[in-house]
This record gives C-alpha cells, sequence and structure tokens, in this order.
C-alpha cells in the first residue's frame, strides 16, 4: 500500500480486496511501506550483477527492504494498491518499486539489455493493481494508467499477470455508497485473484 495515509481510500480498498481474497482461503499480509524504512535505490547495481544463484539479489542498503522482498518472494499473489500523485504513484510506492531490482539479474557485458527476473513466475501468479485519485473516473487514463504501468512493469518481467486494475477517482467528495460500492468491487477483485491463482496452477 502505497499510500502515506494507513486509513485514507487506498489503504480501504486494499482492506476489501485482501478480505475478498481471505474469503476464498488466502493467507494474506498487508504492508503499508509508510511504516517501514525504505531507502532510495543508490543505483549501484551490486544486487543485479552478483550471487545469480540466489532469488534475490543482495542489496548493500540495510533496511526493511530486504525481508519484504523474502516474504514478497514466497506469496502466491499481489495487490498494489496506491493513490495518484502527480501522474504517477506515490514516490513512497516508486522508492519500492525501485528497491525490486534486486529480484533481476543481469551479467555486466549485457549492455543495454533489460535485466531477467532470477526467479520467473511462469505466470502461475497474479496480481491485481488498485489507484485512486482525485480526478474523477473519466480522468482514468491520463491519470491511472501511468500509474498501472509503472506498477505492471517488473511483473511483465517476472511473469506475473495482472488481472485487475481499478481506478476509484473522485475521492475528495465519494459518497459513502459510491466507496461501499467501490469496495465491494476490490473484495470481488480479491476473490477474483485467488480464483485465477488456482486456475493456473492446475494447468
Ligand atoms: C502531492 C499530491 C499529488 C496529487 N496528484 C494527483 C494527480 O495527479 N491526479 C489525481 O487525480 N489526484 C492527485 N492527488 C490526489 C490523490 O490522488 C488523492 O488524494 C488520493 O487518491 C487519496 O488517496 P489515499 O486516501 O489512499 O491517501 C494528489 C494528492 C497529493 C497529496
Amino acid at each position: 500500500m502505497g499510500s502515506p495515509r494507513t486509513n485514507g481510500t487506498s489503504a480501504k480498498l486494499l482492506a476489501s480486496a485482501l478480505k475478498g481474497a481471505a474469503h476464498q482461503g488466502a493467507e494474506t499480509k498487508r504492508y503499508d511501506l509508510i511504516k517501514y524504512t525504505i531507502r532510495y535505490c543508490r543505483g549501484c547495481f551490486k544486487c543485479v550483477y552478483e550471487n545469480h544463484e540466489l532469488p534475490i539479489g543482495i542489496c548493500r542498503i540495510k533496511d526493511d527492504m530486504a525481508s519484504i522482498l523474502g516474504e514478497y518472494h514466497q506469496a502466491d499473489g499481489y495487490i498494489l494498491a496506491c493513490p495518484v500523485y502527480d501522474r504517477a504513484v506515490t514516490a513512497l510506492m516508486k522508492t519500492f518499486l525501485e528497491r525490486k531490482i534486486a529480484l533481476f539479474y543481469k551479467q555486466r557485458e549485457d549492455f543495454g539489455r533489460i535485466p531477467d527476473a532470477r526467479v520467473k513466475a511462469d505466470f502461475k501468479k497474479k496480481a491485481a493493481l488498485i489507484a485512486t485519485g482525485g480526478a474523477v473516473d473519466e480522468y482514468r487514463e491520463i491519470m491511472a494508467d501511468p500509474c498501472f504501468e509503472l506498477m505492471e512493469a517488473h511483473f511483465i518481467l517476472e511473469q506475473v499477470e495482472v488481472i485487475d486494475r481499478l481506478y476509484v477517482g473522485g475521492v475528495d467528495n465519494l459518497s459513502k455508497e459510491r466507496l461501499s460500492e467501490k469496495r465491494e468491487d476490490a473484495f470481488t477483485i480479491g476473490v477474483r485473484l485467488v480464483n485465477e491463482i488456482e486456475k493456473a496452477r492446475q494447468l
């Protein structure tokens, strides 16, 4: 959850989506990124170039990211929820996404190549994305789509399929009824996420 507000709209929608997943029997864990120490990536590439045999590269920065990635790696599905800040994800979410670079590897001489995921999920893992914004739903394309793209970028390389993208706009004037409608949509997304993961595993 990439909002600094741990009880804001993104948080509420995420809570509903997690409830949906739990309803289908999933064990869920929520990370409010604001509560963790996640420092900026320093761009040294050590995590990418070294220890290719490990599922997660070793980052020189000693903060909460190593333990978050440890659990991230073990999860079967992901839900990223984030408000739109300046037509992008929050700096908090972006910092987290950048630090996920430890999940990738590349040979030093592979100039210009996009890194590979250390462990590819082979589309057995699924993800859902939630974005919230002040701009009403009609602005989804210019407000939410850039956020979805940012949140999805790594999933493409990790071979994690994004199955839903929920945008809830107009949050500064959201009626109780509309919020509960959207929370139901989020619940359904959580349900679907688990169902889709189970389906993919049966293939
Ligand atoms: C610094 C900042 C930048 C924002 N930029 C946008 C924006 O570009 N587009 C938009 O629709 N809403 C924007 N908003 C409004 C937030 O998206 C909105 O308040 C958010 O959805 C609230 O989510 P939360 O309750 O989960 O924190 C911005 C808010 C802040 C604080």
